[in-house]
């Protein structure tokens, strides 16, 4: 259809850059990796890996240095479970920043020492339960100790760190990923899948969600956001504080600060109105009237998201808009999006991308990298769902229709065992996207929503695997889905 880009296919968030955008080019990257089985290690209820058992006597060991994830195995850490970040960051205008960072985690072992993820920056101070500690720093790993936590006993670990921030090299991503500069000197963070810990230590994993409190001390003449609610602002002299609060639990990756002297941080009043929530954005002071009104479409978005999937996730949402970055991510409650993606005459649909993605990656997290598709193809069905909306069901078959001739020629490989050194191709989108699309088809529209509401009820705040969504899309539809998921998710050839 004329109207929409003739294929979304990977334009989305990070396709400028891996150039499917066109359409011309097949991104052929073959997958390396074997299928994953999907053990059911994670659930809703808590956000501790099952592996992890609570010794209450004997032995005390070192922490694993991984939290148990098949692709990126250095990732998270084992032996404890974190309940809180509070991060106090002091930006100078030279670019340096100054932290002081809280750590508030439970033991799952007894803990002889214990790793957090972390890489640059220098350490100023360590302490554990206000005890000044040892530590060894290895590439991305900060190994503590040696400390004595029993299993079960709460501690805090806080540092103080400065220096100055920069994007990482990350395997999954074709570009470097976290704390970004941009032409305007605004600074943003952009971390999925690994770079959380390259600006804080964490223990940065999905599997590990924890709420977060954010203090960004910036000049005069800047302004601060981060994920959650603004909850104060204190001017001091030369500078101001701006006191951020997730109230939800948040994988590290998401969290984000956005530091800037020209954006301006204000509510919509109308995308608020048909949200229920406020709708507030970071935003530079020259966007199109079009582009003004794209954004404020961002509360129909929310209800006709909400009606697919159940209630918004959070208690709030919007978007900040940065140069010099031509992705857009999800961060909680607060996506960053480049300036390129706003000026996109599919802006629309990344917008709905991103919203989807509270459900879908944020809400609702994947336990392994590898089951990505659960984030990427579900996030692009809801761009689908919104063609539907906005222009009817025959609209919604032409641009499935034209995705999947693009999908055909460029051959993409299956979305359920993705390259690890390429997480988000097009294949995890696009595909991904089909499968949802192909149970619809094969459920019908009533039992395929009560299969999305359920899922995403059933695991907010928790974490999935695909064999979780599979079972609850057995369980509302009472069917033998396997050949179904063989053949959208696993099979080597985009079915006829
Ligand atoms: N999840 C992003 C999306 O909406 C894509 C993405 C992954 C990304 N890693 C990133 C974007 C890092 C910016 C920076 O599809
Ligand atoms: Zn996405």
């Amino acid at each position: 259809m004329r109207r929409f880009a003739r294929t979304l296919a990977g334009c989305v968030a990070l396709g400028v850059l891996t150039a499917s955008c066109s359409g011309t080019s097949a991104d052929t990257s073959s997958a390396t990796s074997t299928p994953i089985v999907a053990s059911s290690t994670t659930t809703a209820s808590t956000s501790v890996p099952s592996t992890s058992t609570v010794i209450e006597s004997g032995e005390y060991s070192a922490g694993a240095a991984g939290i148990g994830d098949i692709y990126y195995p250095s990732l998270g850490n084992g032996g404890y479970d974190v309940s809180a970040y509070d991060l106090d960051l002091e930006y100078s205008a030279n670019g340096s920043v100054s932290s002081s960072i809280t750590i508030d985690a439970r033991a799952t072992e007894n803990l002889s020492s214990f790793n957090l993820d972390f890489s640059g920056w220098e350490i100023e101070r360590l302490t554990v339960n206000g005890e000044p500690t040892a530590f060894q720093r290895s590439v991305d790993e900060l190994i503590i100790g040696p400390v004595e936590i029993p299993a079960g006993e709460v501690f805090a670990v806080a540092m103080d760190y400065r220096g100055v921030p920069a994007p990482k090299e990350s395997d999954a991503t074709p570009f470097p990923i976290g704390w970004f500069s941009g032409p305007s000197g605004e600074q943003f963070v952009v971390a999925e899948p690994d770079a959380a810990h390259s600006w804080f230590p964490a223990n940065d994993h999905p599997l590990d969600k924890a709420v977060f409190s954010f203090a960004v001390t910036v000049p005069d003449g800047f302004s601060a956001a981060a994920n959650g609610d603004l909850v104060d602002v204190v001017e001091h002299p030369t500078t101001s504080t701006f006191y951020w609060v997730m109230a939800s639990p948040m994988a590290p990756y998401l969290a984000t600060v956005v530091i800037s002297r020209d954006l301006e941080i204000s509510d919509d009043p109308v995308a608020s109105v048909a949200a229920g929530i406020p709708i507030r954005n970071m935003l530079p002071p020259d966007l199109t009237t079009q582009q003004l009104a794209a954004l404020e479409s961002t509360g129909e978005m929310v209800q006709v998201l909400e009606s697919a999937f159940g209630p918004y996730p959070f208690d709030q949402y919007g978007i900040a808009v940065v140069g010099g970055f031509p992705g857009a991510l999800e961060n909680q409650t607060l996506s960053v999006f480049g300036r390129a993606m706003v000026d996109a005459p599919y802006f629309e649909y990344v917008l709905v991308h991103e919203l989807a993605h509270q459900w879908f990656g944020d809400a609702v997290s994947v336990g392994q990298w590898s089951d990505i598709w659960l984030n990427e193809g579900f996030a692009t069905y809801a761009e689908l769902l919104w063609v539907e909306d906005r222009h009817g069901s025959s609209a919604y078959r032409e641009e499935i229709a034209s995705r999947m001739e693009a999908a055909r020629i460029a051959q993409y490989g299956p979305p359920g065992t993705p390259s690890p050194n390429d997480l988000f191709d097009s294949s995890v989108y696009q595909r991904g996207a089909f499968v949802l699309v192909a149970l619809r088809d094969e459920v019908g529209d009533d039992l395929f929503f009560e299969t999305m509401r359920t899922y995403v009820d059933r695991y907010t705040n928790g974490n999935v695997t695909t064999d979780d969504f599979i079972a609850v899309a057995e369980e509302i539809s009472g069917n033998d889905l396997t050949r179904l998921f063989d053949v959208w998710l696993f099979g080597e050839q985009l079915p006829a």
